[in-house]
């Protein structure tokens, strides 16, 4: 998607952080935009930082509410009419090691990373496919998604390999409608991420949530990190991974899967057969996918 100017973003998590900048990104391209967030505090602090343009639009909404997510789609509609860009990108953790993660735990990150994810894409995308003048979906991952993380971070890097997945499908699903799909995989951005957990939770929950002030120092800043994604977007990358120095560490991650394939192997027929079929179709829906971003 190369043209920006007028058309029209649905944000999760919009208010603070990534999202933010990516609303500001979006903003700044022309776009129209929807930041939709848990915390009402977020929402009034972001209408501050976006202006009062009435290009911006804020919605109070749980991701992990089905409902929610459906009403916030038809108030798009109302609002700008057709939705281009859907970028699912709020993602939680807790603080339990995942070898100690009870229920509750498993529970609030997977219904809130991935739960909240599908339902972005249940709401929005049946009306960005009938619209026929395609846009783009960025799913915000990790590098939590991409390697493997200390106990502490399993039950989120769980949600965030599973967010990265998905788009790999959605990525071959969406090409013919003319949708690209990017995974942002970002590595330490300076956001509320790391010190909100608790107070998301609580009002994930219901309770009153707390005032948020603490970010991750030192991280890259999230307004960067929204003009990376707009270029992303113009070029259909399907991965975004705006960190350099995860690059050894994600080679070595494959380098010891490569290393444990068998080389000599024998293969009955059928199966070679049904393999290669099977890596056609996805051969040929990629290629479909990657021209849309002019690669093939
Ligand atoms: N900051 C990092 O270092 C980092 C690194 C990798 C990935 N990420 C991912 O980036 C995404 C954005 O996080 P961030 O770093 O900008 O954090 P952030 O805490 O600054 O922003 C997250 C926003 O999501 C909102 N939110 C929380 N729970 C919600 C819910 N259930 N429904 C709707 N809104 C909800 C919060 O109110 C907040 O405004 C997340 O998916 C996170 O996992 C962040």
């Amino acid at each position: 998607m190369r043209d920006f100017q007028g058309r029209t973003a649905f944000i999760t998590g919009g208010a603070s952080g990534i999202g933010l900048g990516m609303a500001r990104a979006f903003l700044a391209k022309g776009m129209n935009v929807v930041v939709a967030d848990l915390l009402q505090a977020h929402l009034d602090e972001a209408r501050g930082v976006l202006g009062s343009s009435n290009r911006a639009h804020f919605i109070q909404l749980d991701v992990a509410d089905r409902a929610a997510m459906a009403q916030a789609a038809a108030e798009t509609a109302r609002v700008f009419g057709n939705v281009h860009v859907l970028c699912n990108n709020v993602g939680v953790s807790q603080r339990n090691p995942i070898d100690e993660a009870s229920y509750e735990d498993w529970d609030y990150v997977l219904n809130v990373n991935i739960g909240g994810t599908v339902n972005g894409l249940v709401s929005f995308l049946p009306g960005m496919k009938a619209h026929g003048e395609g846009g783009h979906v960025v799913n915000t991952s990790s590098m939590a998604g991409m390697i493997p993380v200390p106990a502490f971070a399993g039950v989120y890097a769980t949600s965030k390999f599973a967010v990265r997945g998905m788009s790999d499908a959605l990525r071959l699903a969406l090409a013919p409608y003319g949708i690209g799909v990017s995974v942002l995989c970002p590595g330490m951005v300076r956001t509320r991420a790391m010190t909100a957990g608790d107070v998301y939770r609580q009002a994930h929950e219901g309770a009153a949530a707390g005032d948020l002030r603490d970010t991750i120092d030192g991280g890259m800043d999230p307004m960067e990190l929204g003009e990376t994604v707009v270029q992303a977007i113009a070029q259909n990358q399907p991965y975004i991974f705006p960190h350099g120095e995860f690059r050894e560490e994600v080679a070595s991650y494959f380098e010891e899967m490569l290393a444990a394939f068998p080389t000599d192997f024998e293969m009955d027929e059928r199966r070679r057969t049904g393999e290669e079929r099977r890596a056609r179709m996805t051969a040929e829906a990629k290629a479909l996918a990657d021209a849309l971003g002019g690669k093939a």
